[in-house]
Parts: C-alpha cells; structure tokens; sequence
C-alpha cells in the first residue's frame, strides 16, 4: 500500500467560465495532499484521462443534462486509474479502474462518492487502457446504443455519420457496417477521410473541409440517406438534412461546431424535411443506457478479438498542465482519433 502522506496531487480546475474557446486564464493549477478517504473509501492513481466535447458544455453556467462543474472545483473529467489504498471491500490494491476521476493525479473517493464516480474495475488484459475511454468506454457506448437503439439501422439502409474519424464516429461507422449498411462518412482533411475508408472500412468519406458537402453525399449516396448520426451540427446537418428519405432517423449526438458560438446556437433551418419524410430527429444521452454497458462492452470487445472492429486513439503527454491546451485540439481537429490526456504510467 502506498504512504499516501508522500504524494502530492497535482489539479486543474475551473477558475472562470469561458466566452467562446477555453483559454489558459480559465483554469487554475493546484497542488495539494493526497487526503485519506477513510472508511470504505479508495484513492486511485489517475493513469488517462478522457477529453471530450462535452467539457466545454460542462464549463458553462445553466440547466443542462449534468449540473456545471462550479468555479474552483476540480476539472470533471472520466478516467481510467490504478487502485493504489483501498478500504472498500469491492476494490484492492492494484485494481485498474475506470469512472469520473477529474484531471488531476490522485482521485480519493471516499464511500459515498464511490458511487457517484461510478467507479468500475476494468480488466487491462481484455484492452490497453486507452480502448476503454474509447470502444469500450464512454464514446463507444454512445455510438453503440445511439446507433442501434434510435438510429435503427436495417441492412441496406445507407448511414451517413459526421466526425467520422473521433471516438463516436468510429464506433458509429463500424457497428453500421456490421449491420449491413451502407456506411458514409463525414471529416475533415484527407487524411482522417483516408482513415475512415481503409482503416475502418467505411464505403465513402467526405472531406466537409475540402469539398462540397452536398456534392459528396450526391455522389456517395445514391438512394438518400437512412439514417444521419450528427455529432457537428450546424451546416453539415442542414446539408443532410436535404437528402434524407422517408422514414429517415437522425439522431442528435451532439454539435460540436457550436460548442464555442458566441451568439445563438444556429438551428437547423431545413427542418421541414422531417415533415416532407415523415422522418424523426432525436437527442440521446449516453448515460441513459448506463445499465445496459457491460452487454455492449462485451460484444464490441467480441468484434476487437475477432479483428472486425479497430479503433483509433489519440494519446496526449504531458499530465494535467496540458489538459487547457489537450481539450482545445478537439474544436481545431487536431486530434487524430479518441483524444486521452495521459497523467501517468502506471503498467
Ligand atoms: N450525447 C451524448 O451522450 C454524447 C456522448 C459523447 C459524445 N457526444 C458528442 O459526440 C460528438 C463527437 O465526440 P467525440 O468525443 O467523438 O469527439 P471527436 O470526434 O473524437 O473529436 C471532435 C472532432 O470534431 C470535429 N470538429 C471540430 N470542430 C468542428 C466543426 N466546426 N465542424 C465539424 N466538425 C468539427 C473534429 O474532426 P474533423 O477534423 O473531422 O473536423 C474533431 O476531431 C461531440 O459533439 C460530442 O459532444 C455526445
């Protein structure tokens, strides 16, 4: 068991809520003890950490789907870790675990925070580390249940997905594939379309960044579009919005062009297309289907094992005095695959 009174736990937290993109002078890095978390409590070596677009959301003030992380507390961030004291009966020592760890070095959850980090131990052996912030962590279960449960894809169908080459969109684009659709995504640069198309086996990739998007969805989807899995919003859904057939699904994950918007969200405006199809547009949260990961867990890491499902990540060095500069690649496109912040080796 690690002397927890030798550590000291490095942090970065929310010290102004951001107009526009985050910058440096939104966050404030601390240094402090590591804390005892008592009885039944665990402390947990923060090893990677997960960043997502949905952070950005996360430093504003408002009503929304998870309360705002308030000024001054700890980054909220999920995570994958090392049990290194445990008092609970359910975790030991050396336990690798994932769950909502914040960025910082040391996560010490004391018993009734437990359940609130929604602390589970994972099995390194199945995956490195990394695939379990990607496929078979928070992301892959969004692409996986957001797909299947209100995409509803039927073989044949043609699925468009946008962020093709991040974390959901690789999950999207696959288990599509899987189920006999026709797969086309949406990236930007040649590169990641390149990606999605060999590496993943998408059937077409349009680069939103070098061409028309109206063109590209004319030419690689013939008979229209089934089923939209949206996780930019903006244009390129209003683009899509133009091709859809009846009966169409789009599902709303998420609209990461207008994290950063200074004015009003922009709507879609072709929105009567949904009446012209009879087609439906829903929201998803991922969290909604939390009871339902471990059926999900196991069948992508099935898909891994037998070759038919690859991912990509992102590693980012550099612990948690990079996170302000890590986040911001997710609103340029600099990361190339799920985005992870490593805080420390821990294998
Ligand atoms: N609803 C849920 O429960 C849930 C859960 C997880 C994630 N999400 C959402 O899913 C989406 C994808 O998340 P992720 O973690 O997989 O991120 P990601 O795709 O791995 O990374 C973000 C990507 O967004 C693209 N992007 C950035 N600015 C853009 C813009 N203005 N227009 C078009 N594309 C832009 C960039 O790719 P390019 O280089 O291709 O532009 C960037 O690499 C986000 O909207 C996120 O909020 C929702």
């Amino acid at each position: 068991m690690t002397d927890l009174s030798t550590l000291v736990n490095h942090q970065t937290r929310l010290a102004a809520r951001p107009t526009g993109a985050a910058s440096r002078e939104n966050w404030r890095f601390t240094a402090e003890p590591v804390v005892d978390p008592g009885a039944d409590g665990v402390v947990v070596q923060v090893l990677m950490l997960s960043l997502d677009p949905a952070m950005r959301g996360w430093m504003n003030e408002g009503k929304s789907y998870i309360a705002p992380v308030g000024i001054g507390e700890v980054m909220r961030a999920g995570g994958v870790g090392k049990v290194i004291a445990s008092a609970a009966a359910e975790f030991a020592v050396g336990d690798y675990v994932t769950g909502s760890l914040g960025v910082q070095e040391y996560c010490a959850l004391d018993a009734g925070a437990l359940g609130r980090a929604g602390l589970a131990k994972i099995d390194p052996g199945l995956a490195p580390l990394e695939k379990w912030l990607n496929p078979l962590g928070m992301p892959g279960m969004t692409g996986y249940f957001g797909l299947l449960d209100v995409g509803q894809p039927k073989p044949g169908e043609t699925v468009v997905v946008s962020g093709a080459a991040g974390a959901v969109g690789q999950m999207v684009g696959q288990v599509a594939k899987i189920k006999g659709c026709r797969v086309v995504g949406i990236a930007g640069g040649k590169d990641k379309c390149e990606f999605v198309v060999r590496e993943l086996g998408f059937d077409a990739c349009i680069d939103y960044k070098s061409g028309s998007v109206r063109d590209g969805l004319k030419q690689h989807c013939p008979k229209g579009v089934d089923v939209y899995f949206d996780n930019v919003g903006g244009d390129i859904l209003d683009m899509v919005l133009t091709r859809i057939n009846r009966g169409a699904r789009i599902v709303i994950c998420g609209a990461i062009s207008q994290y950063n918007a200074t004015t009003a969200v922009q709507g879609p405006k072709n929105y009567l297309s949904l009446l012209v199809n009879r087609a439906r547009m829903e929201g998803i949260v991922v969290f909604d289907w939390a009871d339902r990961f471990p059926e999900a867990i196991r069948e992508i890491a099935a898909w891994m094992a037998q070759g038919r499902f690859h991912s990509r990540e992102d590693v980012v060095d550099g612990g948690v005095a990079k996170f302000p500069e890590a986040l911001n690649m997710l609103f340029s496109g600099e990361n190339f695959g799920k985005l992870v912040l490593r805080v420390a080796d821990g294998r």
